[in-house]
């Protein structure tokens, strides 16, 4: 970039190659961008809507529905774009569902806007009516939330089973709700005169094979491996367990050392010692009353035996994870050697068990003395179908937590969206000169949920947002668009449910991007060409500018 300068010649400041678009252009350029990427995951919206199938550089297969994940997937270069991929994550570690809906609402608010911006309307009007529209939706939506009971387990299902119903596991979404439900339930703790469960506390185990319904919730920890002895128990009770990150083996030195051996003798003195070392280290197990040991590393092939003969059931190369799981729920605490462990380290369970599930065999450890230690271990008929279980599982999950952590609800199928509109447009009335339009604007652009979930329930959305629209007028609080059977419908009839907290982060981070974008005006993108070879990278631009300029400097802009 450079500028007029002294006498004429160009001020240098940025490096050759640099892109820069300014104005409207940079802005229109961000918003088109933006609204691609809207458009591309519009069609998976809500029950009816569509999956996608990703393939990575590697080749790999992703069949999604979660919008979160599509945007991880996709390769997005461009800023705006990304920005997009960013609002859904943030969607995504926030409330956990809605990943989908707040890119739609983003686009439609940026959409809005160009029609505003074309109308000679100011961007940063646009910006201070869409902020004072939030608010007021934010408002709107508290306003018509139902309060509910924390631990109502038939709320707690209906939010689980809207969630799932626009996902591949929809069929199952029945039998997974209740799973979640009872495991959010199991790690659900008072706090702050209300409840809060962590996630981290549940973990989710994938095993190929088998049908959904083989999907189980267990009160303790899946461990993919197997017991790596034959002759070892396949069943310990009242385990106590030991936990070591180091390899169970004899230690090689760190430099070559040659041993001399000169009779059989000597041979058989220094094979006999070897061995005696190993047993040591197995009867310390032993001694310090394991029954149970997993390690982080390797164990080697005669301590195996030996442990198999002292009736120790063991386990090897564990992940460190695992590890760190382990030790949370067994309350037992990881040692760096055999010598260190004390009888203080065990940690308990119940039970220890290798079952056989499918081909392989994993370890269960149950009854762990942490009772909110839980683990699901997710089954289905190929790899895709369980990964996308594990997601809408995480869904499922979150908007679990979601009502544990602030009970109040709203119901789904886009009457939510149509109601705070109508209150929206009654504010937006009370209001004077340009910002009524922007306050009308982010109205309209929140009816985008019903209208999409209808376009993709191939309804005519015309009429079904009309209907809609007229029915809310009369008080009809719920009604929205009932996707299966293709009409508009009391949503809370039909038990559509979801948390506020979905709602309302999608409208905060929605406005929040949106208004972003529209506030950009100087799009300054350095090049991503080499430097050329011999010269001073970038060929002469200066920060801070030099008179004169440089040869190889880029022409005035
Ligand atoms: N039975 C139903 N009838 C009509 N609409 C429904 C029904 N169940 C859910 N919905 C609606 O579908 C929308 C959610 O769709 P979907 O789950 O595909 O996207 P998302 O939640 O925005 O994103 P994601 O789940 O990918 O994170 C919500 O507006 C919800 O109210
Ligand atoms: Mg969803």
């Amino acid at each position: 970039m450079s500028a007029p300068g002294y006498g004429g010649q160009p001020i240098i400041i940025l490096k050759e190659g640099t892109e820069r678009s300014r104005g409207s252009d940079a802005r229109n350029a961000n918003i088109q961008a933006a609204r691609i990427v809207a458009e591309a995951v519009k069609s998976s919206l809500g029950p009816k809507g569509m999956d996608k199938m990703l393939v990575d550089s590697f080749g790999d297969v992703t069949i999604t529905n979660d919008g979160a994940t599509m945007l991880k997937e996709m390769d997005i270069q461009h800023p705006a774009a990304k920005m997009m991929a960013e609002v859904s994550k943030t969607q995504d570690d926030e409330v956990g569902d809605g990943t989908t809906s707040v890119v739609v609402l983003t686009g439609e608010l940026l959409g809005k806007a160009v029609e505003l911006m074309d109308k000679k309307i100011h961007p940063t009007v646009v910006i201070d009516g869409y902020r004072d529209a939030q608010n007021n939706a934010i408002k709107f939506l508290d306003d018509i939330a139902i309060k509910v009971d924390s631990k109502d387990k038939i709320v707690l299902k209906k939010v689980a089973m809207t969630s799932m119903a626009s996902k591949l596991v929809a069929g199952y979404s029945d039998y997974i709700a209740d799973l979640a439900v009872d495991a959010i339930l199991q790690v659900a703790e008072g706090r702050d005169g209300g409840y809060d469960a962590d996630l981290d506390m549940i973990k989710l185990e994938k095993k190929p094979g088998g049908a959904i319904t083989e999907t189980k919730l267990l009160r303790g920890l899946v461990i993919d491996k197997e017991v790596v002895h034959s002759d070892m128990p396949k069943l310990v009770k009242e385990a106590k367990i030991g936990l070591l990150d180091a390899a169970m083996e004899i230690e090689k030195t760190e430099f070559t050392a040659k041993i001399h051996i000169e009779s059989p003798d000597e041979m058989q003195a220094y094979l006999d010692q070897e061995e005696q070392m190993l047993r040591d280290m197995v009867k310390k197990v032993k001694d310090v009353g394991a029954n149970v040991l997993f390690c982080q590393k390797g164990i080697d092939d005669m301590i195996q035996h030996f442990l198999a003969r002292k009736g120790i059931l063991a386990a090897r190369r564990l992940k460190k994870s695992d590890m760190e799981a382990l030790a949370k729920a067994t309350d037992a605490k990881v040692v760096s050697s055999i010598d260190e462990l004390s009888e203080d380290d065990l940690g308990y369970a119940s039970t220890v068990e290798e079952h056989k599930i499918s081909d392989d065999k994993m370890i269960f450890v149950e009854g762990c003395k942490n009772p909110k230690a839980v683990s699901i271990l997710i089954r289905g008929g190929t790899e895709r179908i369980v990964d996308e279980a594990e997601r809408s599982l995480h869904d499922a999950l979150s908007v679990i937590r979601d009502v544990v952590l602030e009970p109040r609800i709203v119901a789904g199928g886009g009457a939510p969206e149509i109601e705070v509109a109508r209150r929206l447009r009654r504010y937006a009335e009370g209001l004077a000169g340009r910002k009524r339009l922007a306050v009308s604007a982010f109205a309209e652009a929140l009816e985008v949920i019903p209208t999409t979930l209808a376009e993709n329930a191939g309804m005519d959305p015309i009429d079904a947002i009309s209907e809609m629209q007229s029915r809310h007028e009369n008080g009809e609080l719920w009604v929205g668009l009932n996707s299966f059977e293709g009409k508009v419908s009391d949503m809370a009839e039909l038990d559509v449910y979801e948390p506020v907290q979905v709602k309302a982060q999608a409208i905060k981070s929605a406005t929040e991007a949106s208004t972003m974008l529209l506030k950009i005006d100087d799009v300054i993108a350095s090049s991503k060409m080499r430097p050329p070879a011999g010269g001073p990278p970038g060929g002469g631009g200066m920060p801070g500018g030099m008179p004169g300029g440089m040869p190889g400097g880029m022409p005035p802009m």
